[in-house]
This record gives structure tokens, sequence and C-alpha cells, in this order.
């Protein structure tokens, strides 16, 4: 995205707030969950197939619920069947496999398509209604008739009952077979056939709750080396984790990776809460980490884990808002960052409908708004900037006027093409590089 010429390709107004979204690994499928524990699937219309100006646009390809609302009676709690994650699974078939999540329940979904039906049954009517077997007098040989393409969900593994905590992460292992969930204490590792058991990887718990200082924000699992995975803390830590080391990994692990020192003479008290990594994200090579804190974004080499490489001011200008951040609880937003296809562009989101996109190369940066109002069809979106202090230039909003309810938490970043998916409570976006 060397220009970050972005225009709006498509925007969509969903029936809840969107609370994951994820493409999946071709960049033609792009699946979302929301509050109300739905799922829907938007399917890139193939090039060539209408006008050319509508090609490469997304419209819906399924919907479904995939969690309800449960009560747990023991414990006398709510589950909110909001959807926490979702991750694709390579494509094996003609069929699609997607997991996903809300607080305590993975399902293992399976998408596929049908064309035809069969017709001409023997023992049932073409409504499906059993026929009097004493009536029958002769057999049939069904045949397969054509009918309307339908997309159907069906949920093909339930894994429950393994997290006494939040699950806030899932992530498939590169070899297909296995994946792993973090809640707040706890990293289990699942194989994907089987539901009834799952290996305990990290256990943070410490024997006495009161002595809690430090919970798992987000954990993935390496992209390409299948012992390895990284997960993240409230005290703005991250750790990189060998499976062959330890069956257990718990907090004493080698790779223990410290956030940046910081100068004491500018700690305060929201200093800890404003370190807490909210996302980690392995590069699609697997030789980078990043991770998002509240106010910036960092990008680890694996190689040099001691401090940081590079370091993007998200929205340096709240930091002398903190405290109002503090009393409305936005201090506590979970903000997610993504890599673009080749990892030289990193994306996350900010209040105001604002999100940043940082080009690793060219140290460019650009602040873009997903609103309906500011992106008219196939208009180049301007900049943002947003005014620190001294007078307000033409063009500028200032730090008072922005709006803290108005957030971008989720982002996907196709895998191999400048094409953007831009959660904004209710609306998707997705914006796409004018160079095409
Ligand atoms: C990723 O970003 C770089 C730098 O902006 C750009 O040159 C490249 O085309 C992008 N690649 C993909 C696959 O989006
Ligand atoms: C082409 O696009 C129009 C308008 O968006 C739509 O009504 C029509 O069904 C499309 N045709 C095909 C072949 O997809
Ligand atoms: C992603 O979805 C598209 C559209 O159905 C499919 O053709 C492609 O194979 C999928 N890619 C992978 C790697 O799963």
């Amino acid at each position: 995205m060397p220009q970050f010429n972005i225009w709006i390709l498509f925007s969509f107004h969903l029936a809840d707030i969107i609370s994951t979204v994820e493409f999946n690994y071709s960049g033609d499928l792009l699946a979302t969950g929301d509050k109300g524990g739905r799922v829907v699937i938007f399917q890139r219309e193939q090039e060539g197939n209408n006008r050319s100006h509508s090609r490469g646009e997304y419209n819906v390809y399924s919907t479904f619920q995939s969690h309800e609302p449960e009560f747990d009676y023991l414990k006398s709690l709510e589950i909110e069947e909001k959807i926490n994650k979702i991750r694709w699974l390579p494509q094996q078939n003609a069929a699609h496999f997607l997991l996903s999540t809300n607080d305590k329940t993975i399902k293992l979904w399976k998408i596929s398509e049908r064309d035809k039906r069969a017709e001409g049954y023997n023992l049932k009517d073409e409504n499906g209604r059993l026929r009097d077997p004493f009536r029958i007098t002769s057999l049939r040989v069904p045949v397969l008739k054509p009918m309307d393409l339908m997309v159907e969900a069906s949920p093909r593994r339930i894994f429950a009952n393994a997290h006494t905590y939040h699950i806030n992460s899932i992530s498939v292992n590169s070899d297909h077979e296995t994946y792993l969930s973090a809640d707040d204490l706890r990293i289990n590792l699942w194989h994907l056939e089987i539901t009834d058991r799952s290996f305990n990887i990290v256990d943070i718990k410490p024997a006495n709750m009161e002595e809690l200082t430090e919970v798992i924000t987000a954990a993935e699992c390496h992209p390409n080396q299948c012992n390895v995975f990284v997960y993240s803390s409230s005290k703005g830590t991250i750790r990189l984790c060998d499976m062959r080391a330890s069956a257990l990994c718990d907090s004493n692990t080698p790779s223990d990776i410290p956030c940046e020192p910081e100068d004491p003479s500018s700690r305060s008290f929201f200093s800890e809460i404003i370190s807490s990594i909210s996302d980690v994200k392995f590069s699609h090579s697997g030789r980078y980490m990043m991770t998002r804190d509240y106010l910036s974004v960092k990008v680890w080499d694996l190689n040099m884990e001691s401090r940081p490489v590079e370091t993007y001011q998200v929205h340096e200008y709240l930091r002398s808002k903190l405290c109002s951040l503090y009393e409305n609880d936005c201090i506590f937003d979970k903000f997610e960052c993504c890599w673009n296809g080749s990892d030289n562009a990193i994306m996350t989101g900010s209040y105001n409908n604002f999100f940043r996109m940082f080009d690793r190369n060219t140290r460019r940066d650009i602040t873009l708004e997903a609103s309906r109002e500011s992106s008219k069809p196939r208009a180049i979106l301007k900049p943002r900037k947003v005014c620190t202090g001294g007078k307000r230039k033409k063009d500028e909003i200032s730090v008072d006027s922005l709006d803290f309810n108005k957030k971008i938490l989720h982002t996907a970043w196709h895998p191999k093409e400048n094409i953007i998916a831009v959660a904004a409570t209710n609306n998707l976006y997705i914006f796409q590089d004018k160079i095409n």
C-alpha cells in the first residue's frame, strides 16, 4: 500500500455489533462474528462474472447462528453468545471449515454447498413423509435434480467444558491437526478430531487467587513451527514458548520478554494499564511478532528478543486524556492489529472510527476514517488528522471532539491483495487500494 490510495469497495450493515473479522487463506471468503452469536460469511464475486466495476465485491454467502445464550447453573452465570474469535481451517475438500468460540465453548463448523437434491425415494414421498410400505408396488431409482445453490452450515464438533475463564483466543496450528485456545489464566491444546480432552500447556493461575497479578490476553501459534506459540499478558509481557521444551510452560519459560523499560519519571497510575497487550500476531513469514498495547504497536524480531525493532504510535495524543479514558472504561478496550500479506505494512484501530496504517519500509503512516458519509463509492478516502494542541488547522479534528463510542477494534487484511476489512460497530467496511 505504498500510496495509501484507499477507496471503499463495499459496506454492509449487520444486525448486531461485529466482534471479529477473519479472511480465509485465499481471501475469497470473509467471516464476521457478532455479539448476537451469529456468523456471516461474505464471498468475493468472481472476476469477469459481471459488469467490470462490480468485480471484486463481496456478497453474503452464508449466515448462521453459531452460539446461543446459555446459563451456567452451578455458578449462576449467564454465558453470552457473543463470538469472540473465528479461525478458518485450510481448505482440504469442497467444503469449508471454521472454528468459532464464545467465552466458553468452541465449535467446528462445516460450510458446504448443495445444488442438487435427490428425488424419487421409495420409502418417503417428496415432502419427506414416510410412505406406507404395504402400498409400495414398484421400486424407483432415485435421481439427482438440480436446484438453486444452497449453502449449509453444520456443527461438526463441539469442544466444551475445558475453560473456567473467558476464552480470548483460538489459533490453528501449522500441523493443521491441532489448535490452541486461551482463556484468562490457561492455554489448552486440542486435536481437531477429539472433543472430550485437551492438554493444558500454560497455567498461570496462582495457588491463591488473591495473589493474581496478571492475566493472559492473547495467544497464537507460530505460522510454520508447530511447537512454537506465543502469548501476551496484561502486564505487558509476551512469552514465546516451545512445547518441546516442557509440556507445561509456566511463567518461568526462558523467553519472557518484558515491555520496554520505562523512564521512571514518566510512570503514572495508568502505566501498567496502558502497557497491557491486547493482541499479538506473528508475521506471515514467522520472523516477526507484533504486539498492540493501548497507545502503540510494536514489532519484535524473533531473533532479537530483548527489545522491539519498531514502535509505531497509534494515538499518542490520548496520553493526556488517560484519566477520562479510565473513567469511561475505554482504557480497557482491546484493540487488535494485523499484518498485510507481505508483512510490509500493519494496521490497527483507534477511536472516532479511525484506523491507522503503517508502511514499515517507508515509515509512512496514515489515519483513515471508516464511515458511510465520508466515503462515497469509488472516492479515495481523505487522510484524517487530529490536532494536538496549538491552533487547529482546517480539516483537522481536535482531541476533545473525538467520539470514544466509535471504536475500530477488529480489522483484517486480505492475505494476498491490498484489500482490508474494518469493523465499525454494526458496519463492515471493505476498502481496496485504488491501484487496481
Ligand atoms: C503490503 O504493503 C507493502 C508496503 O506498503 C506493499 O508494497 C505491498 O503491496 C502490500 N502487500 C500486500 C499483499 O498487501
Ligand atoms: C450482475 O449484477 C447485477 C446487479 O448487481 C445483478 O442483478 C445480476 O444478477 C448480476 N449477474 C450475474 C451473472 O452475477
Ligand atoms: C477460501 O475460499 C475460497 C472461496 O470459496 C476458496 O476457493 C479457497 O480455496 C479458500 N482458500 C483456502 C486456502 O481455504
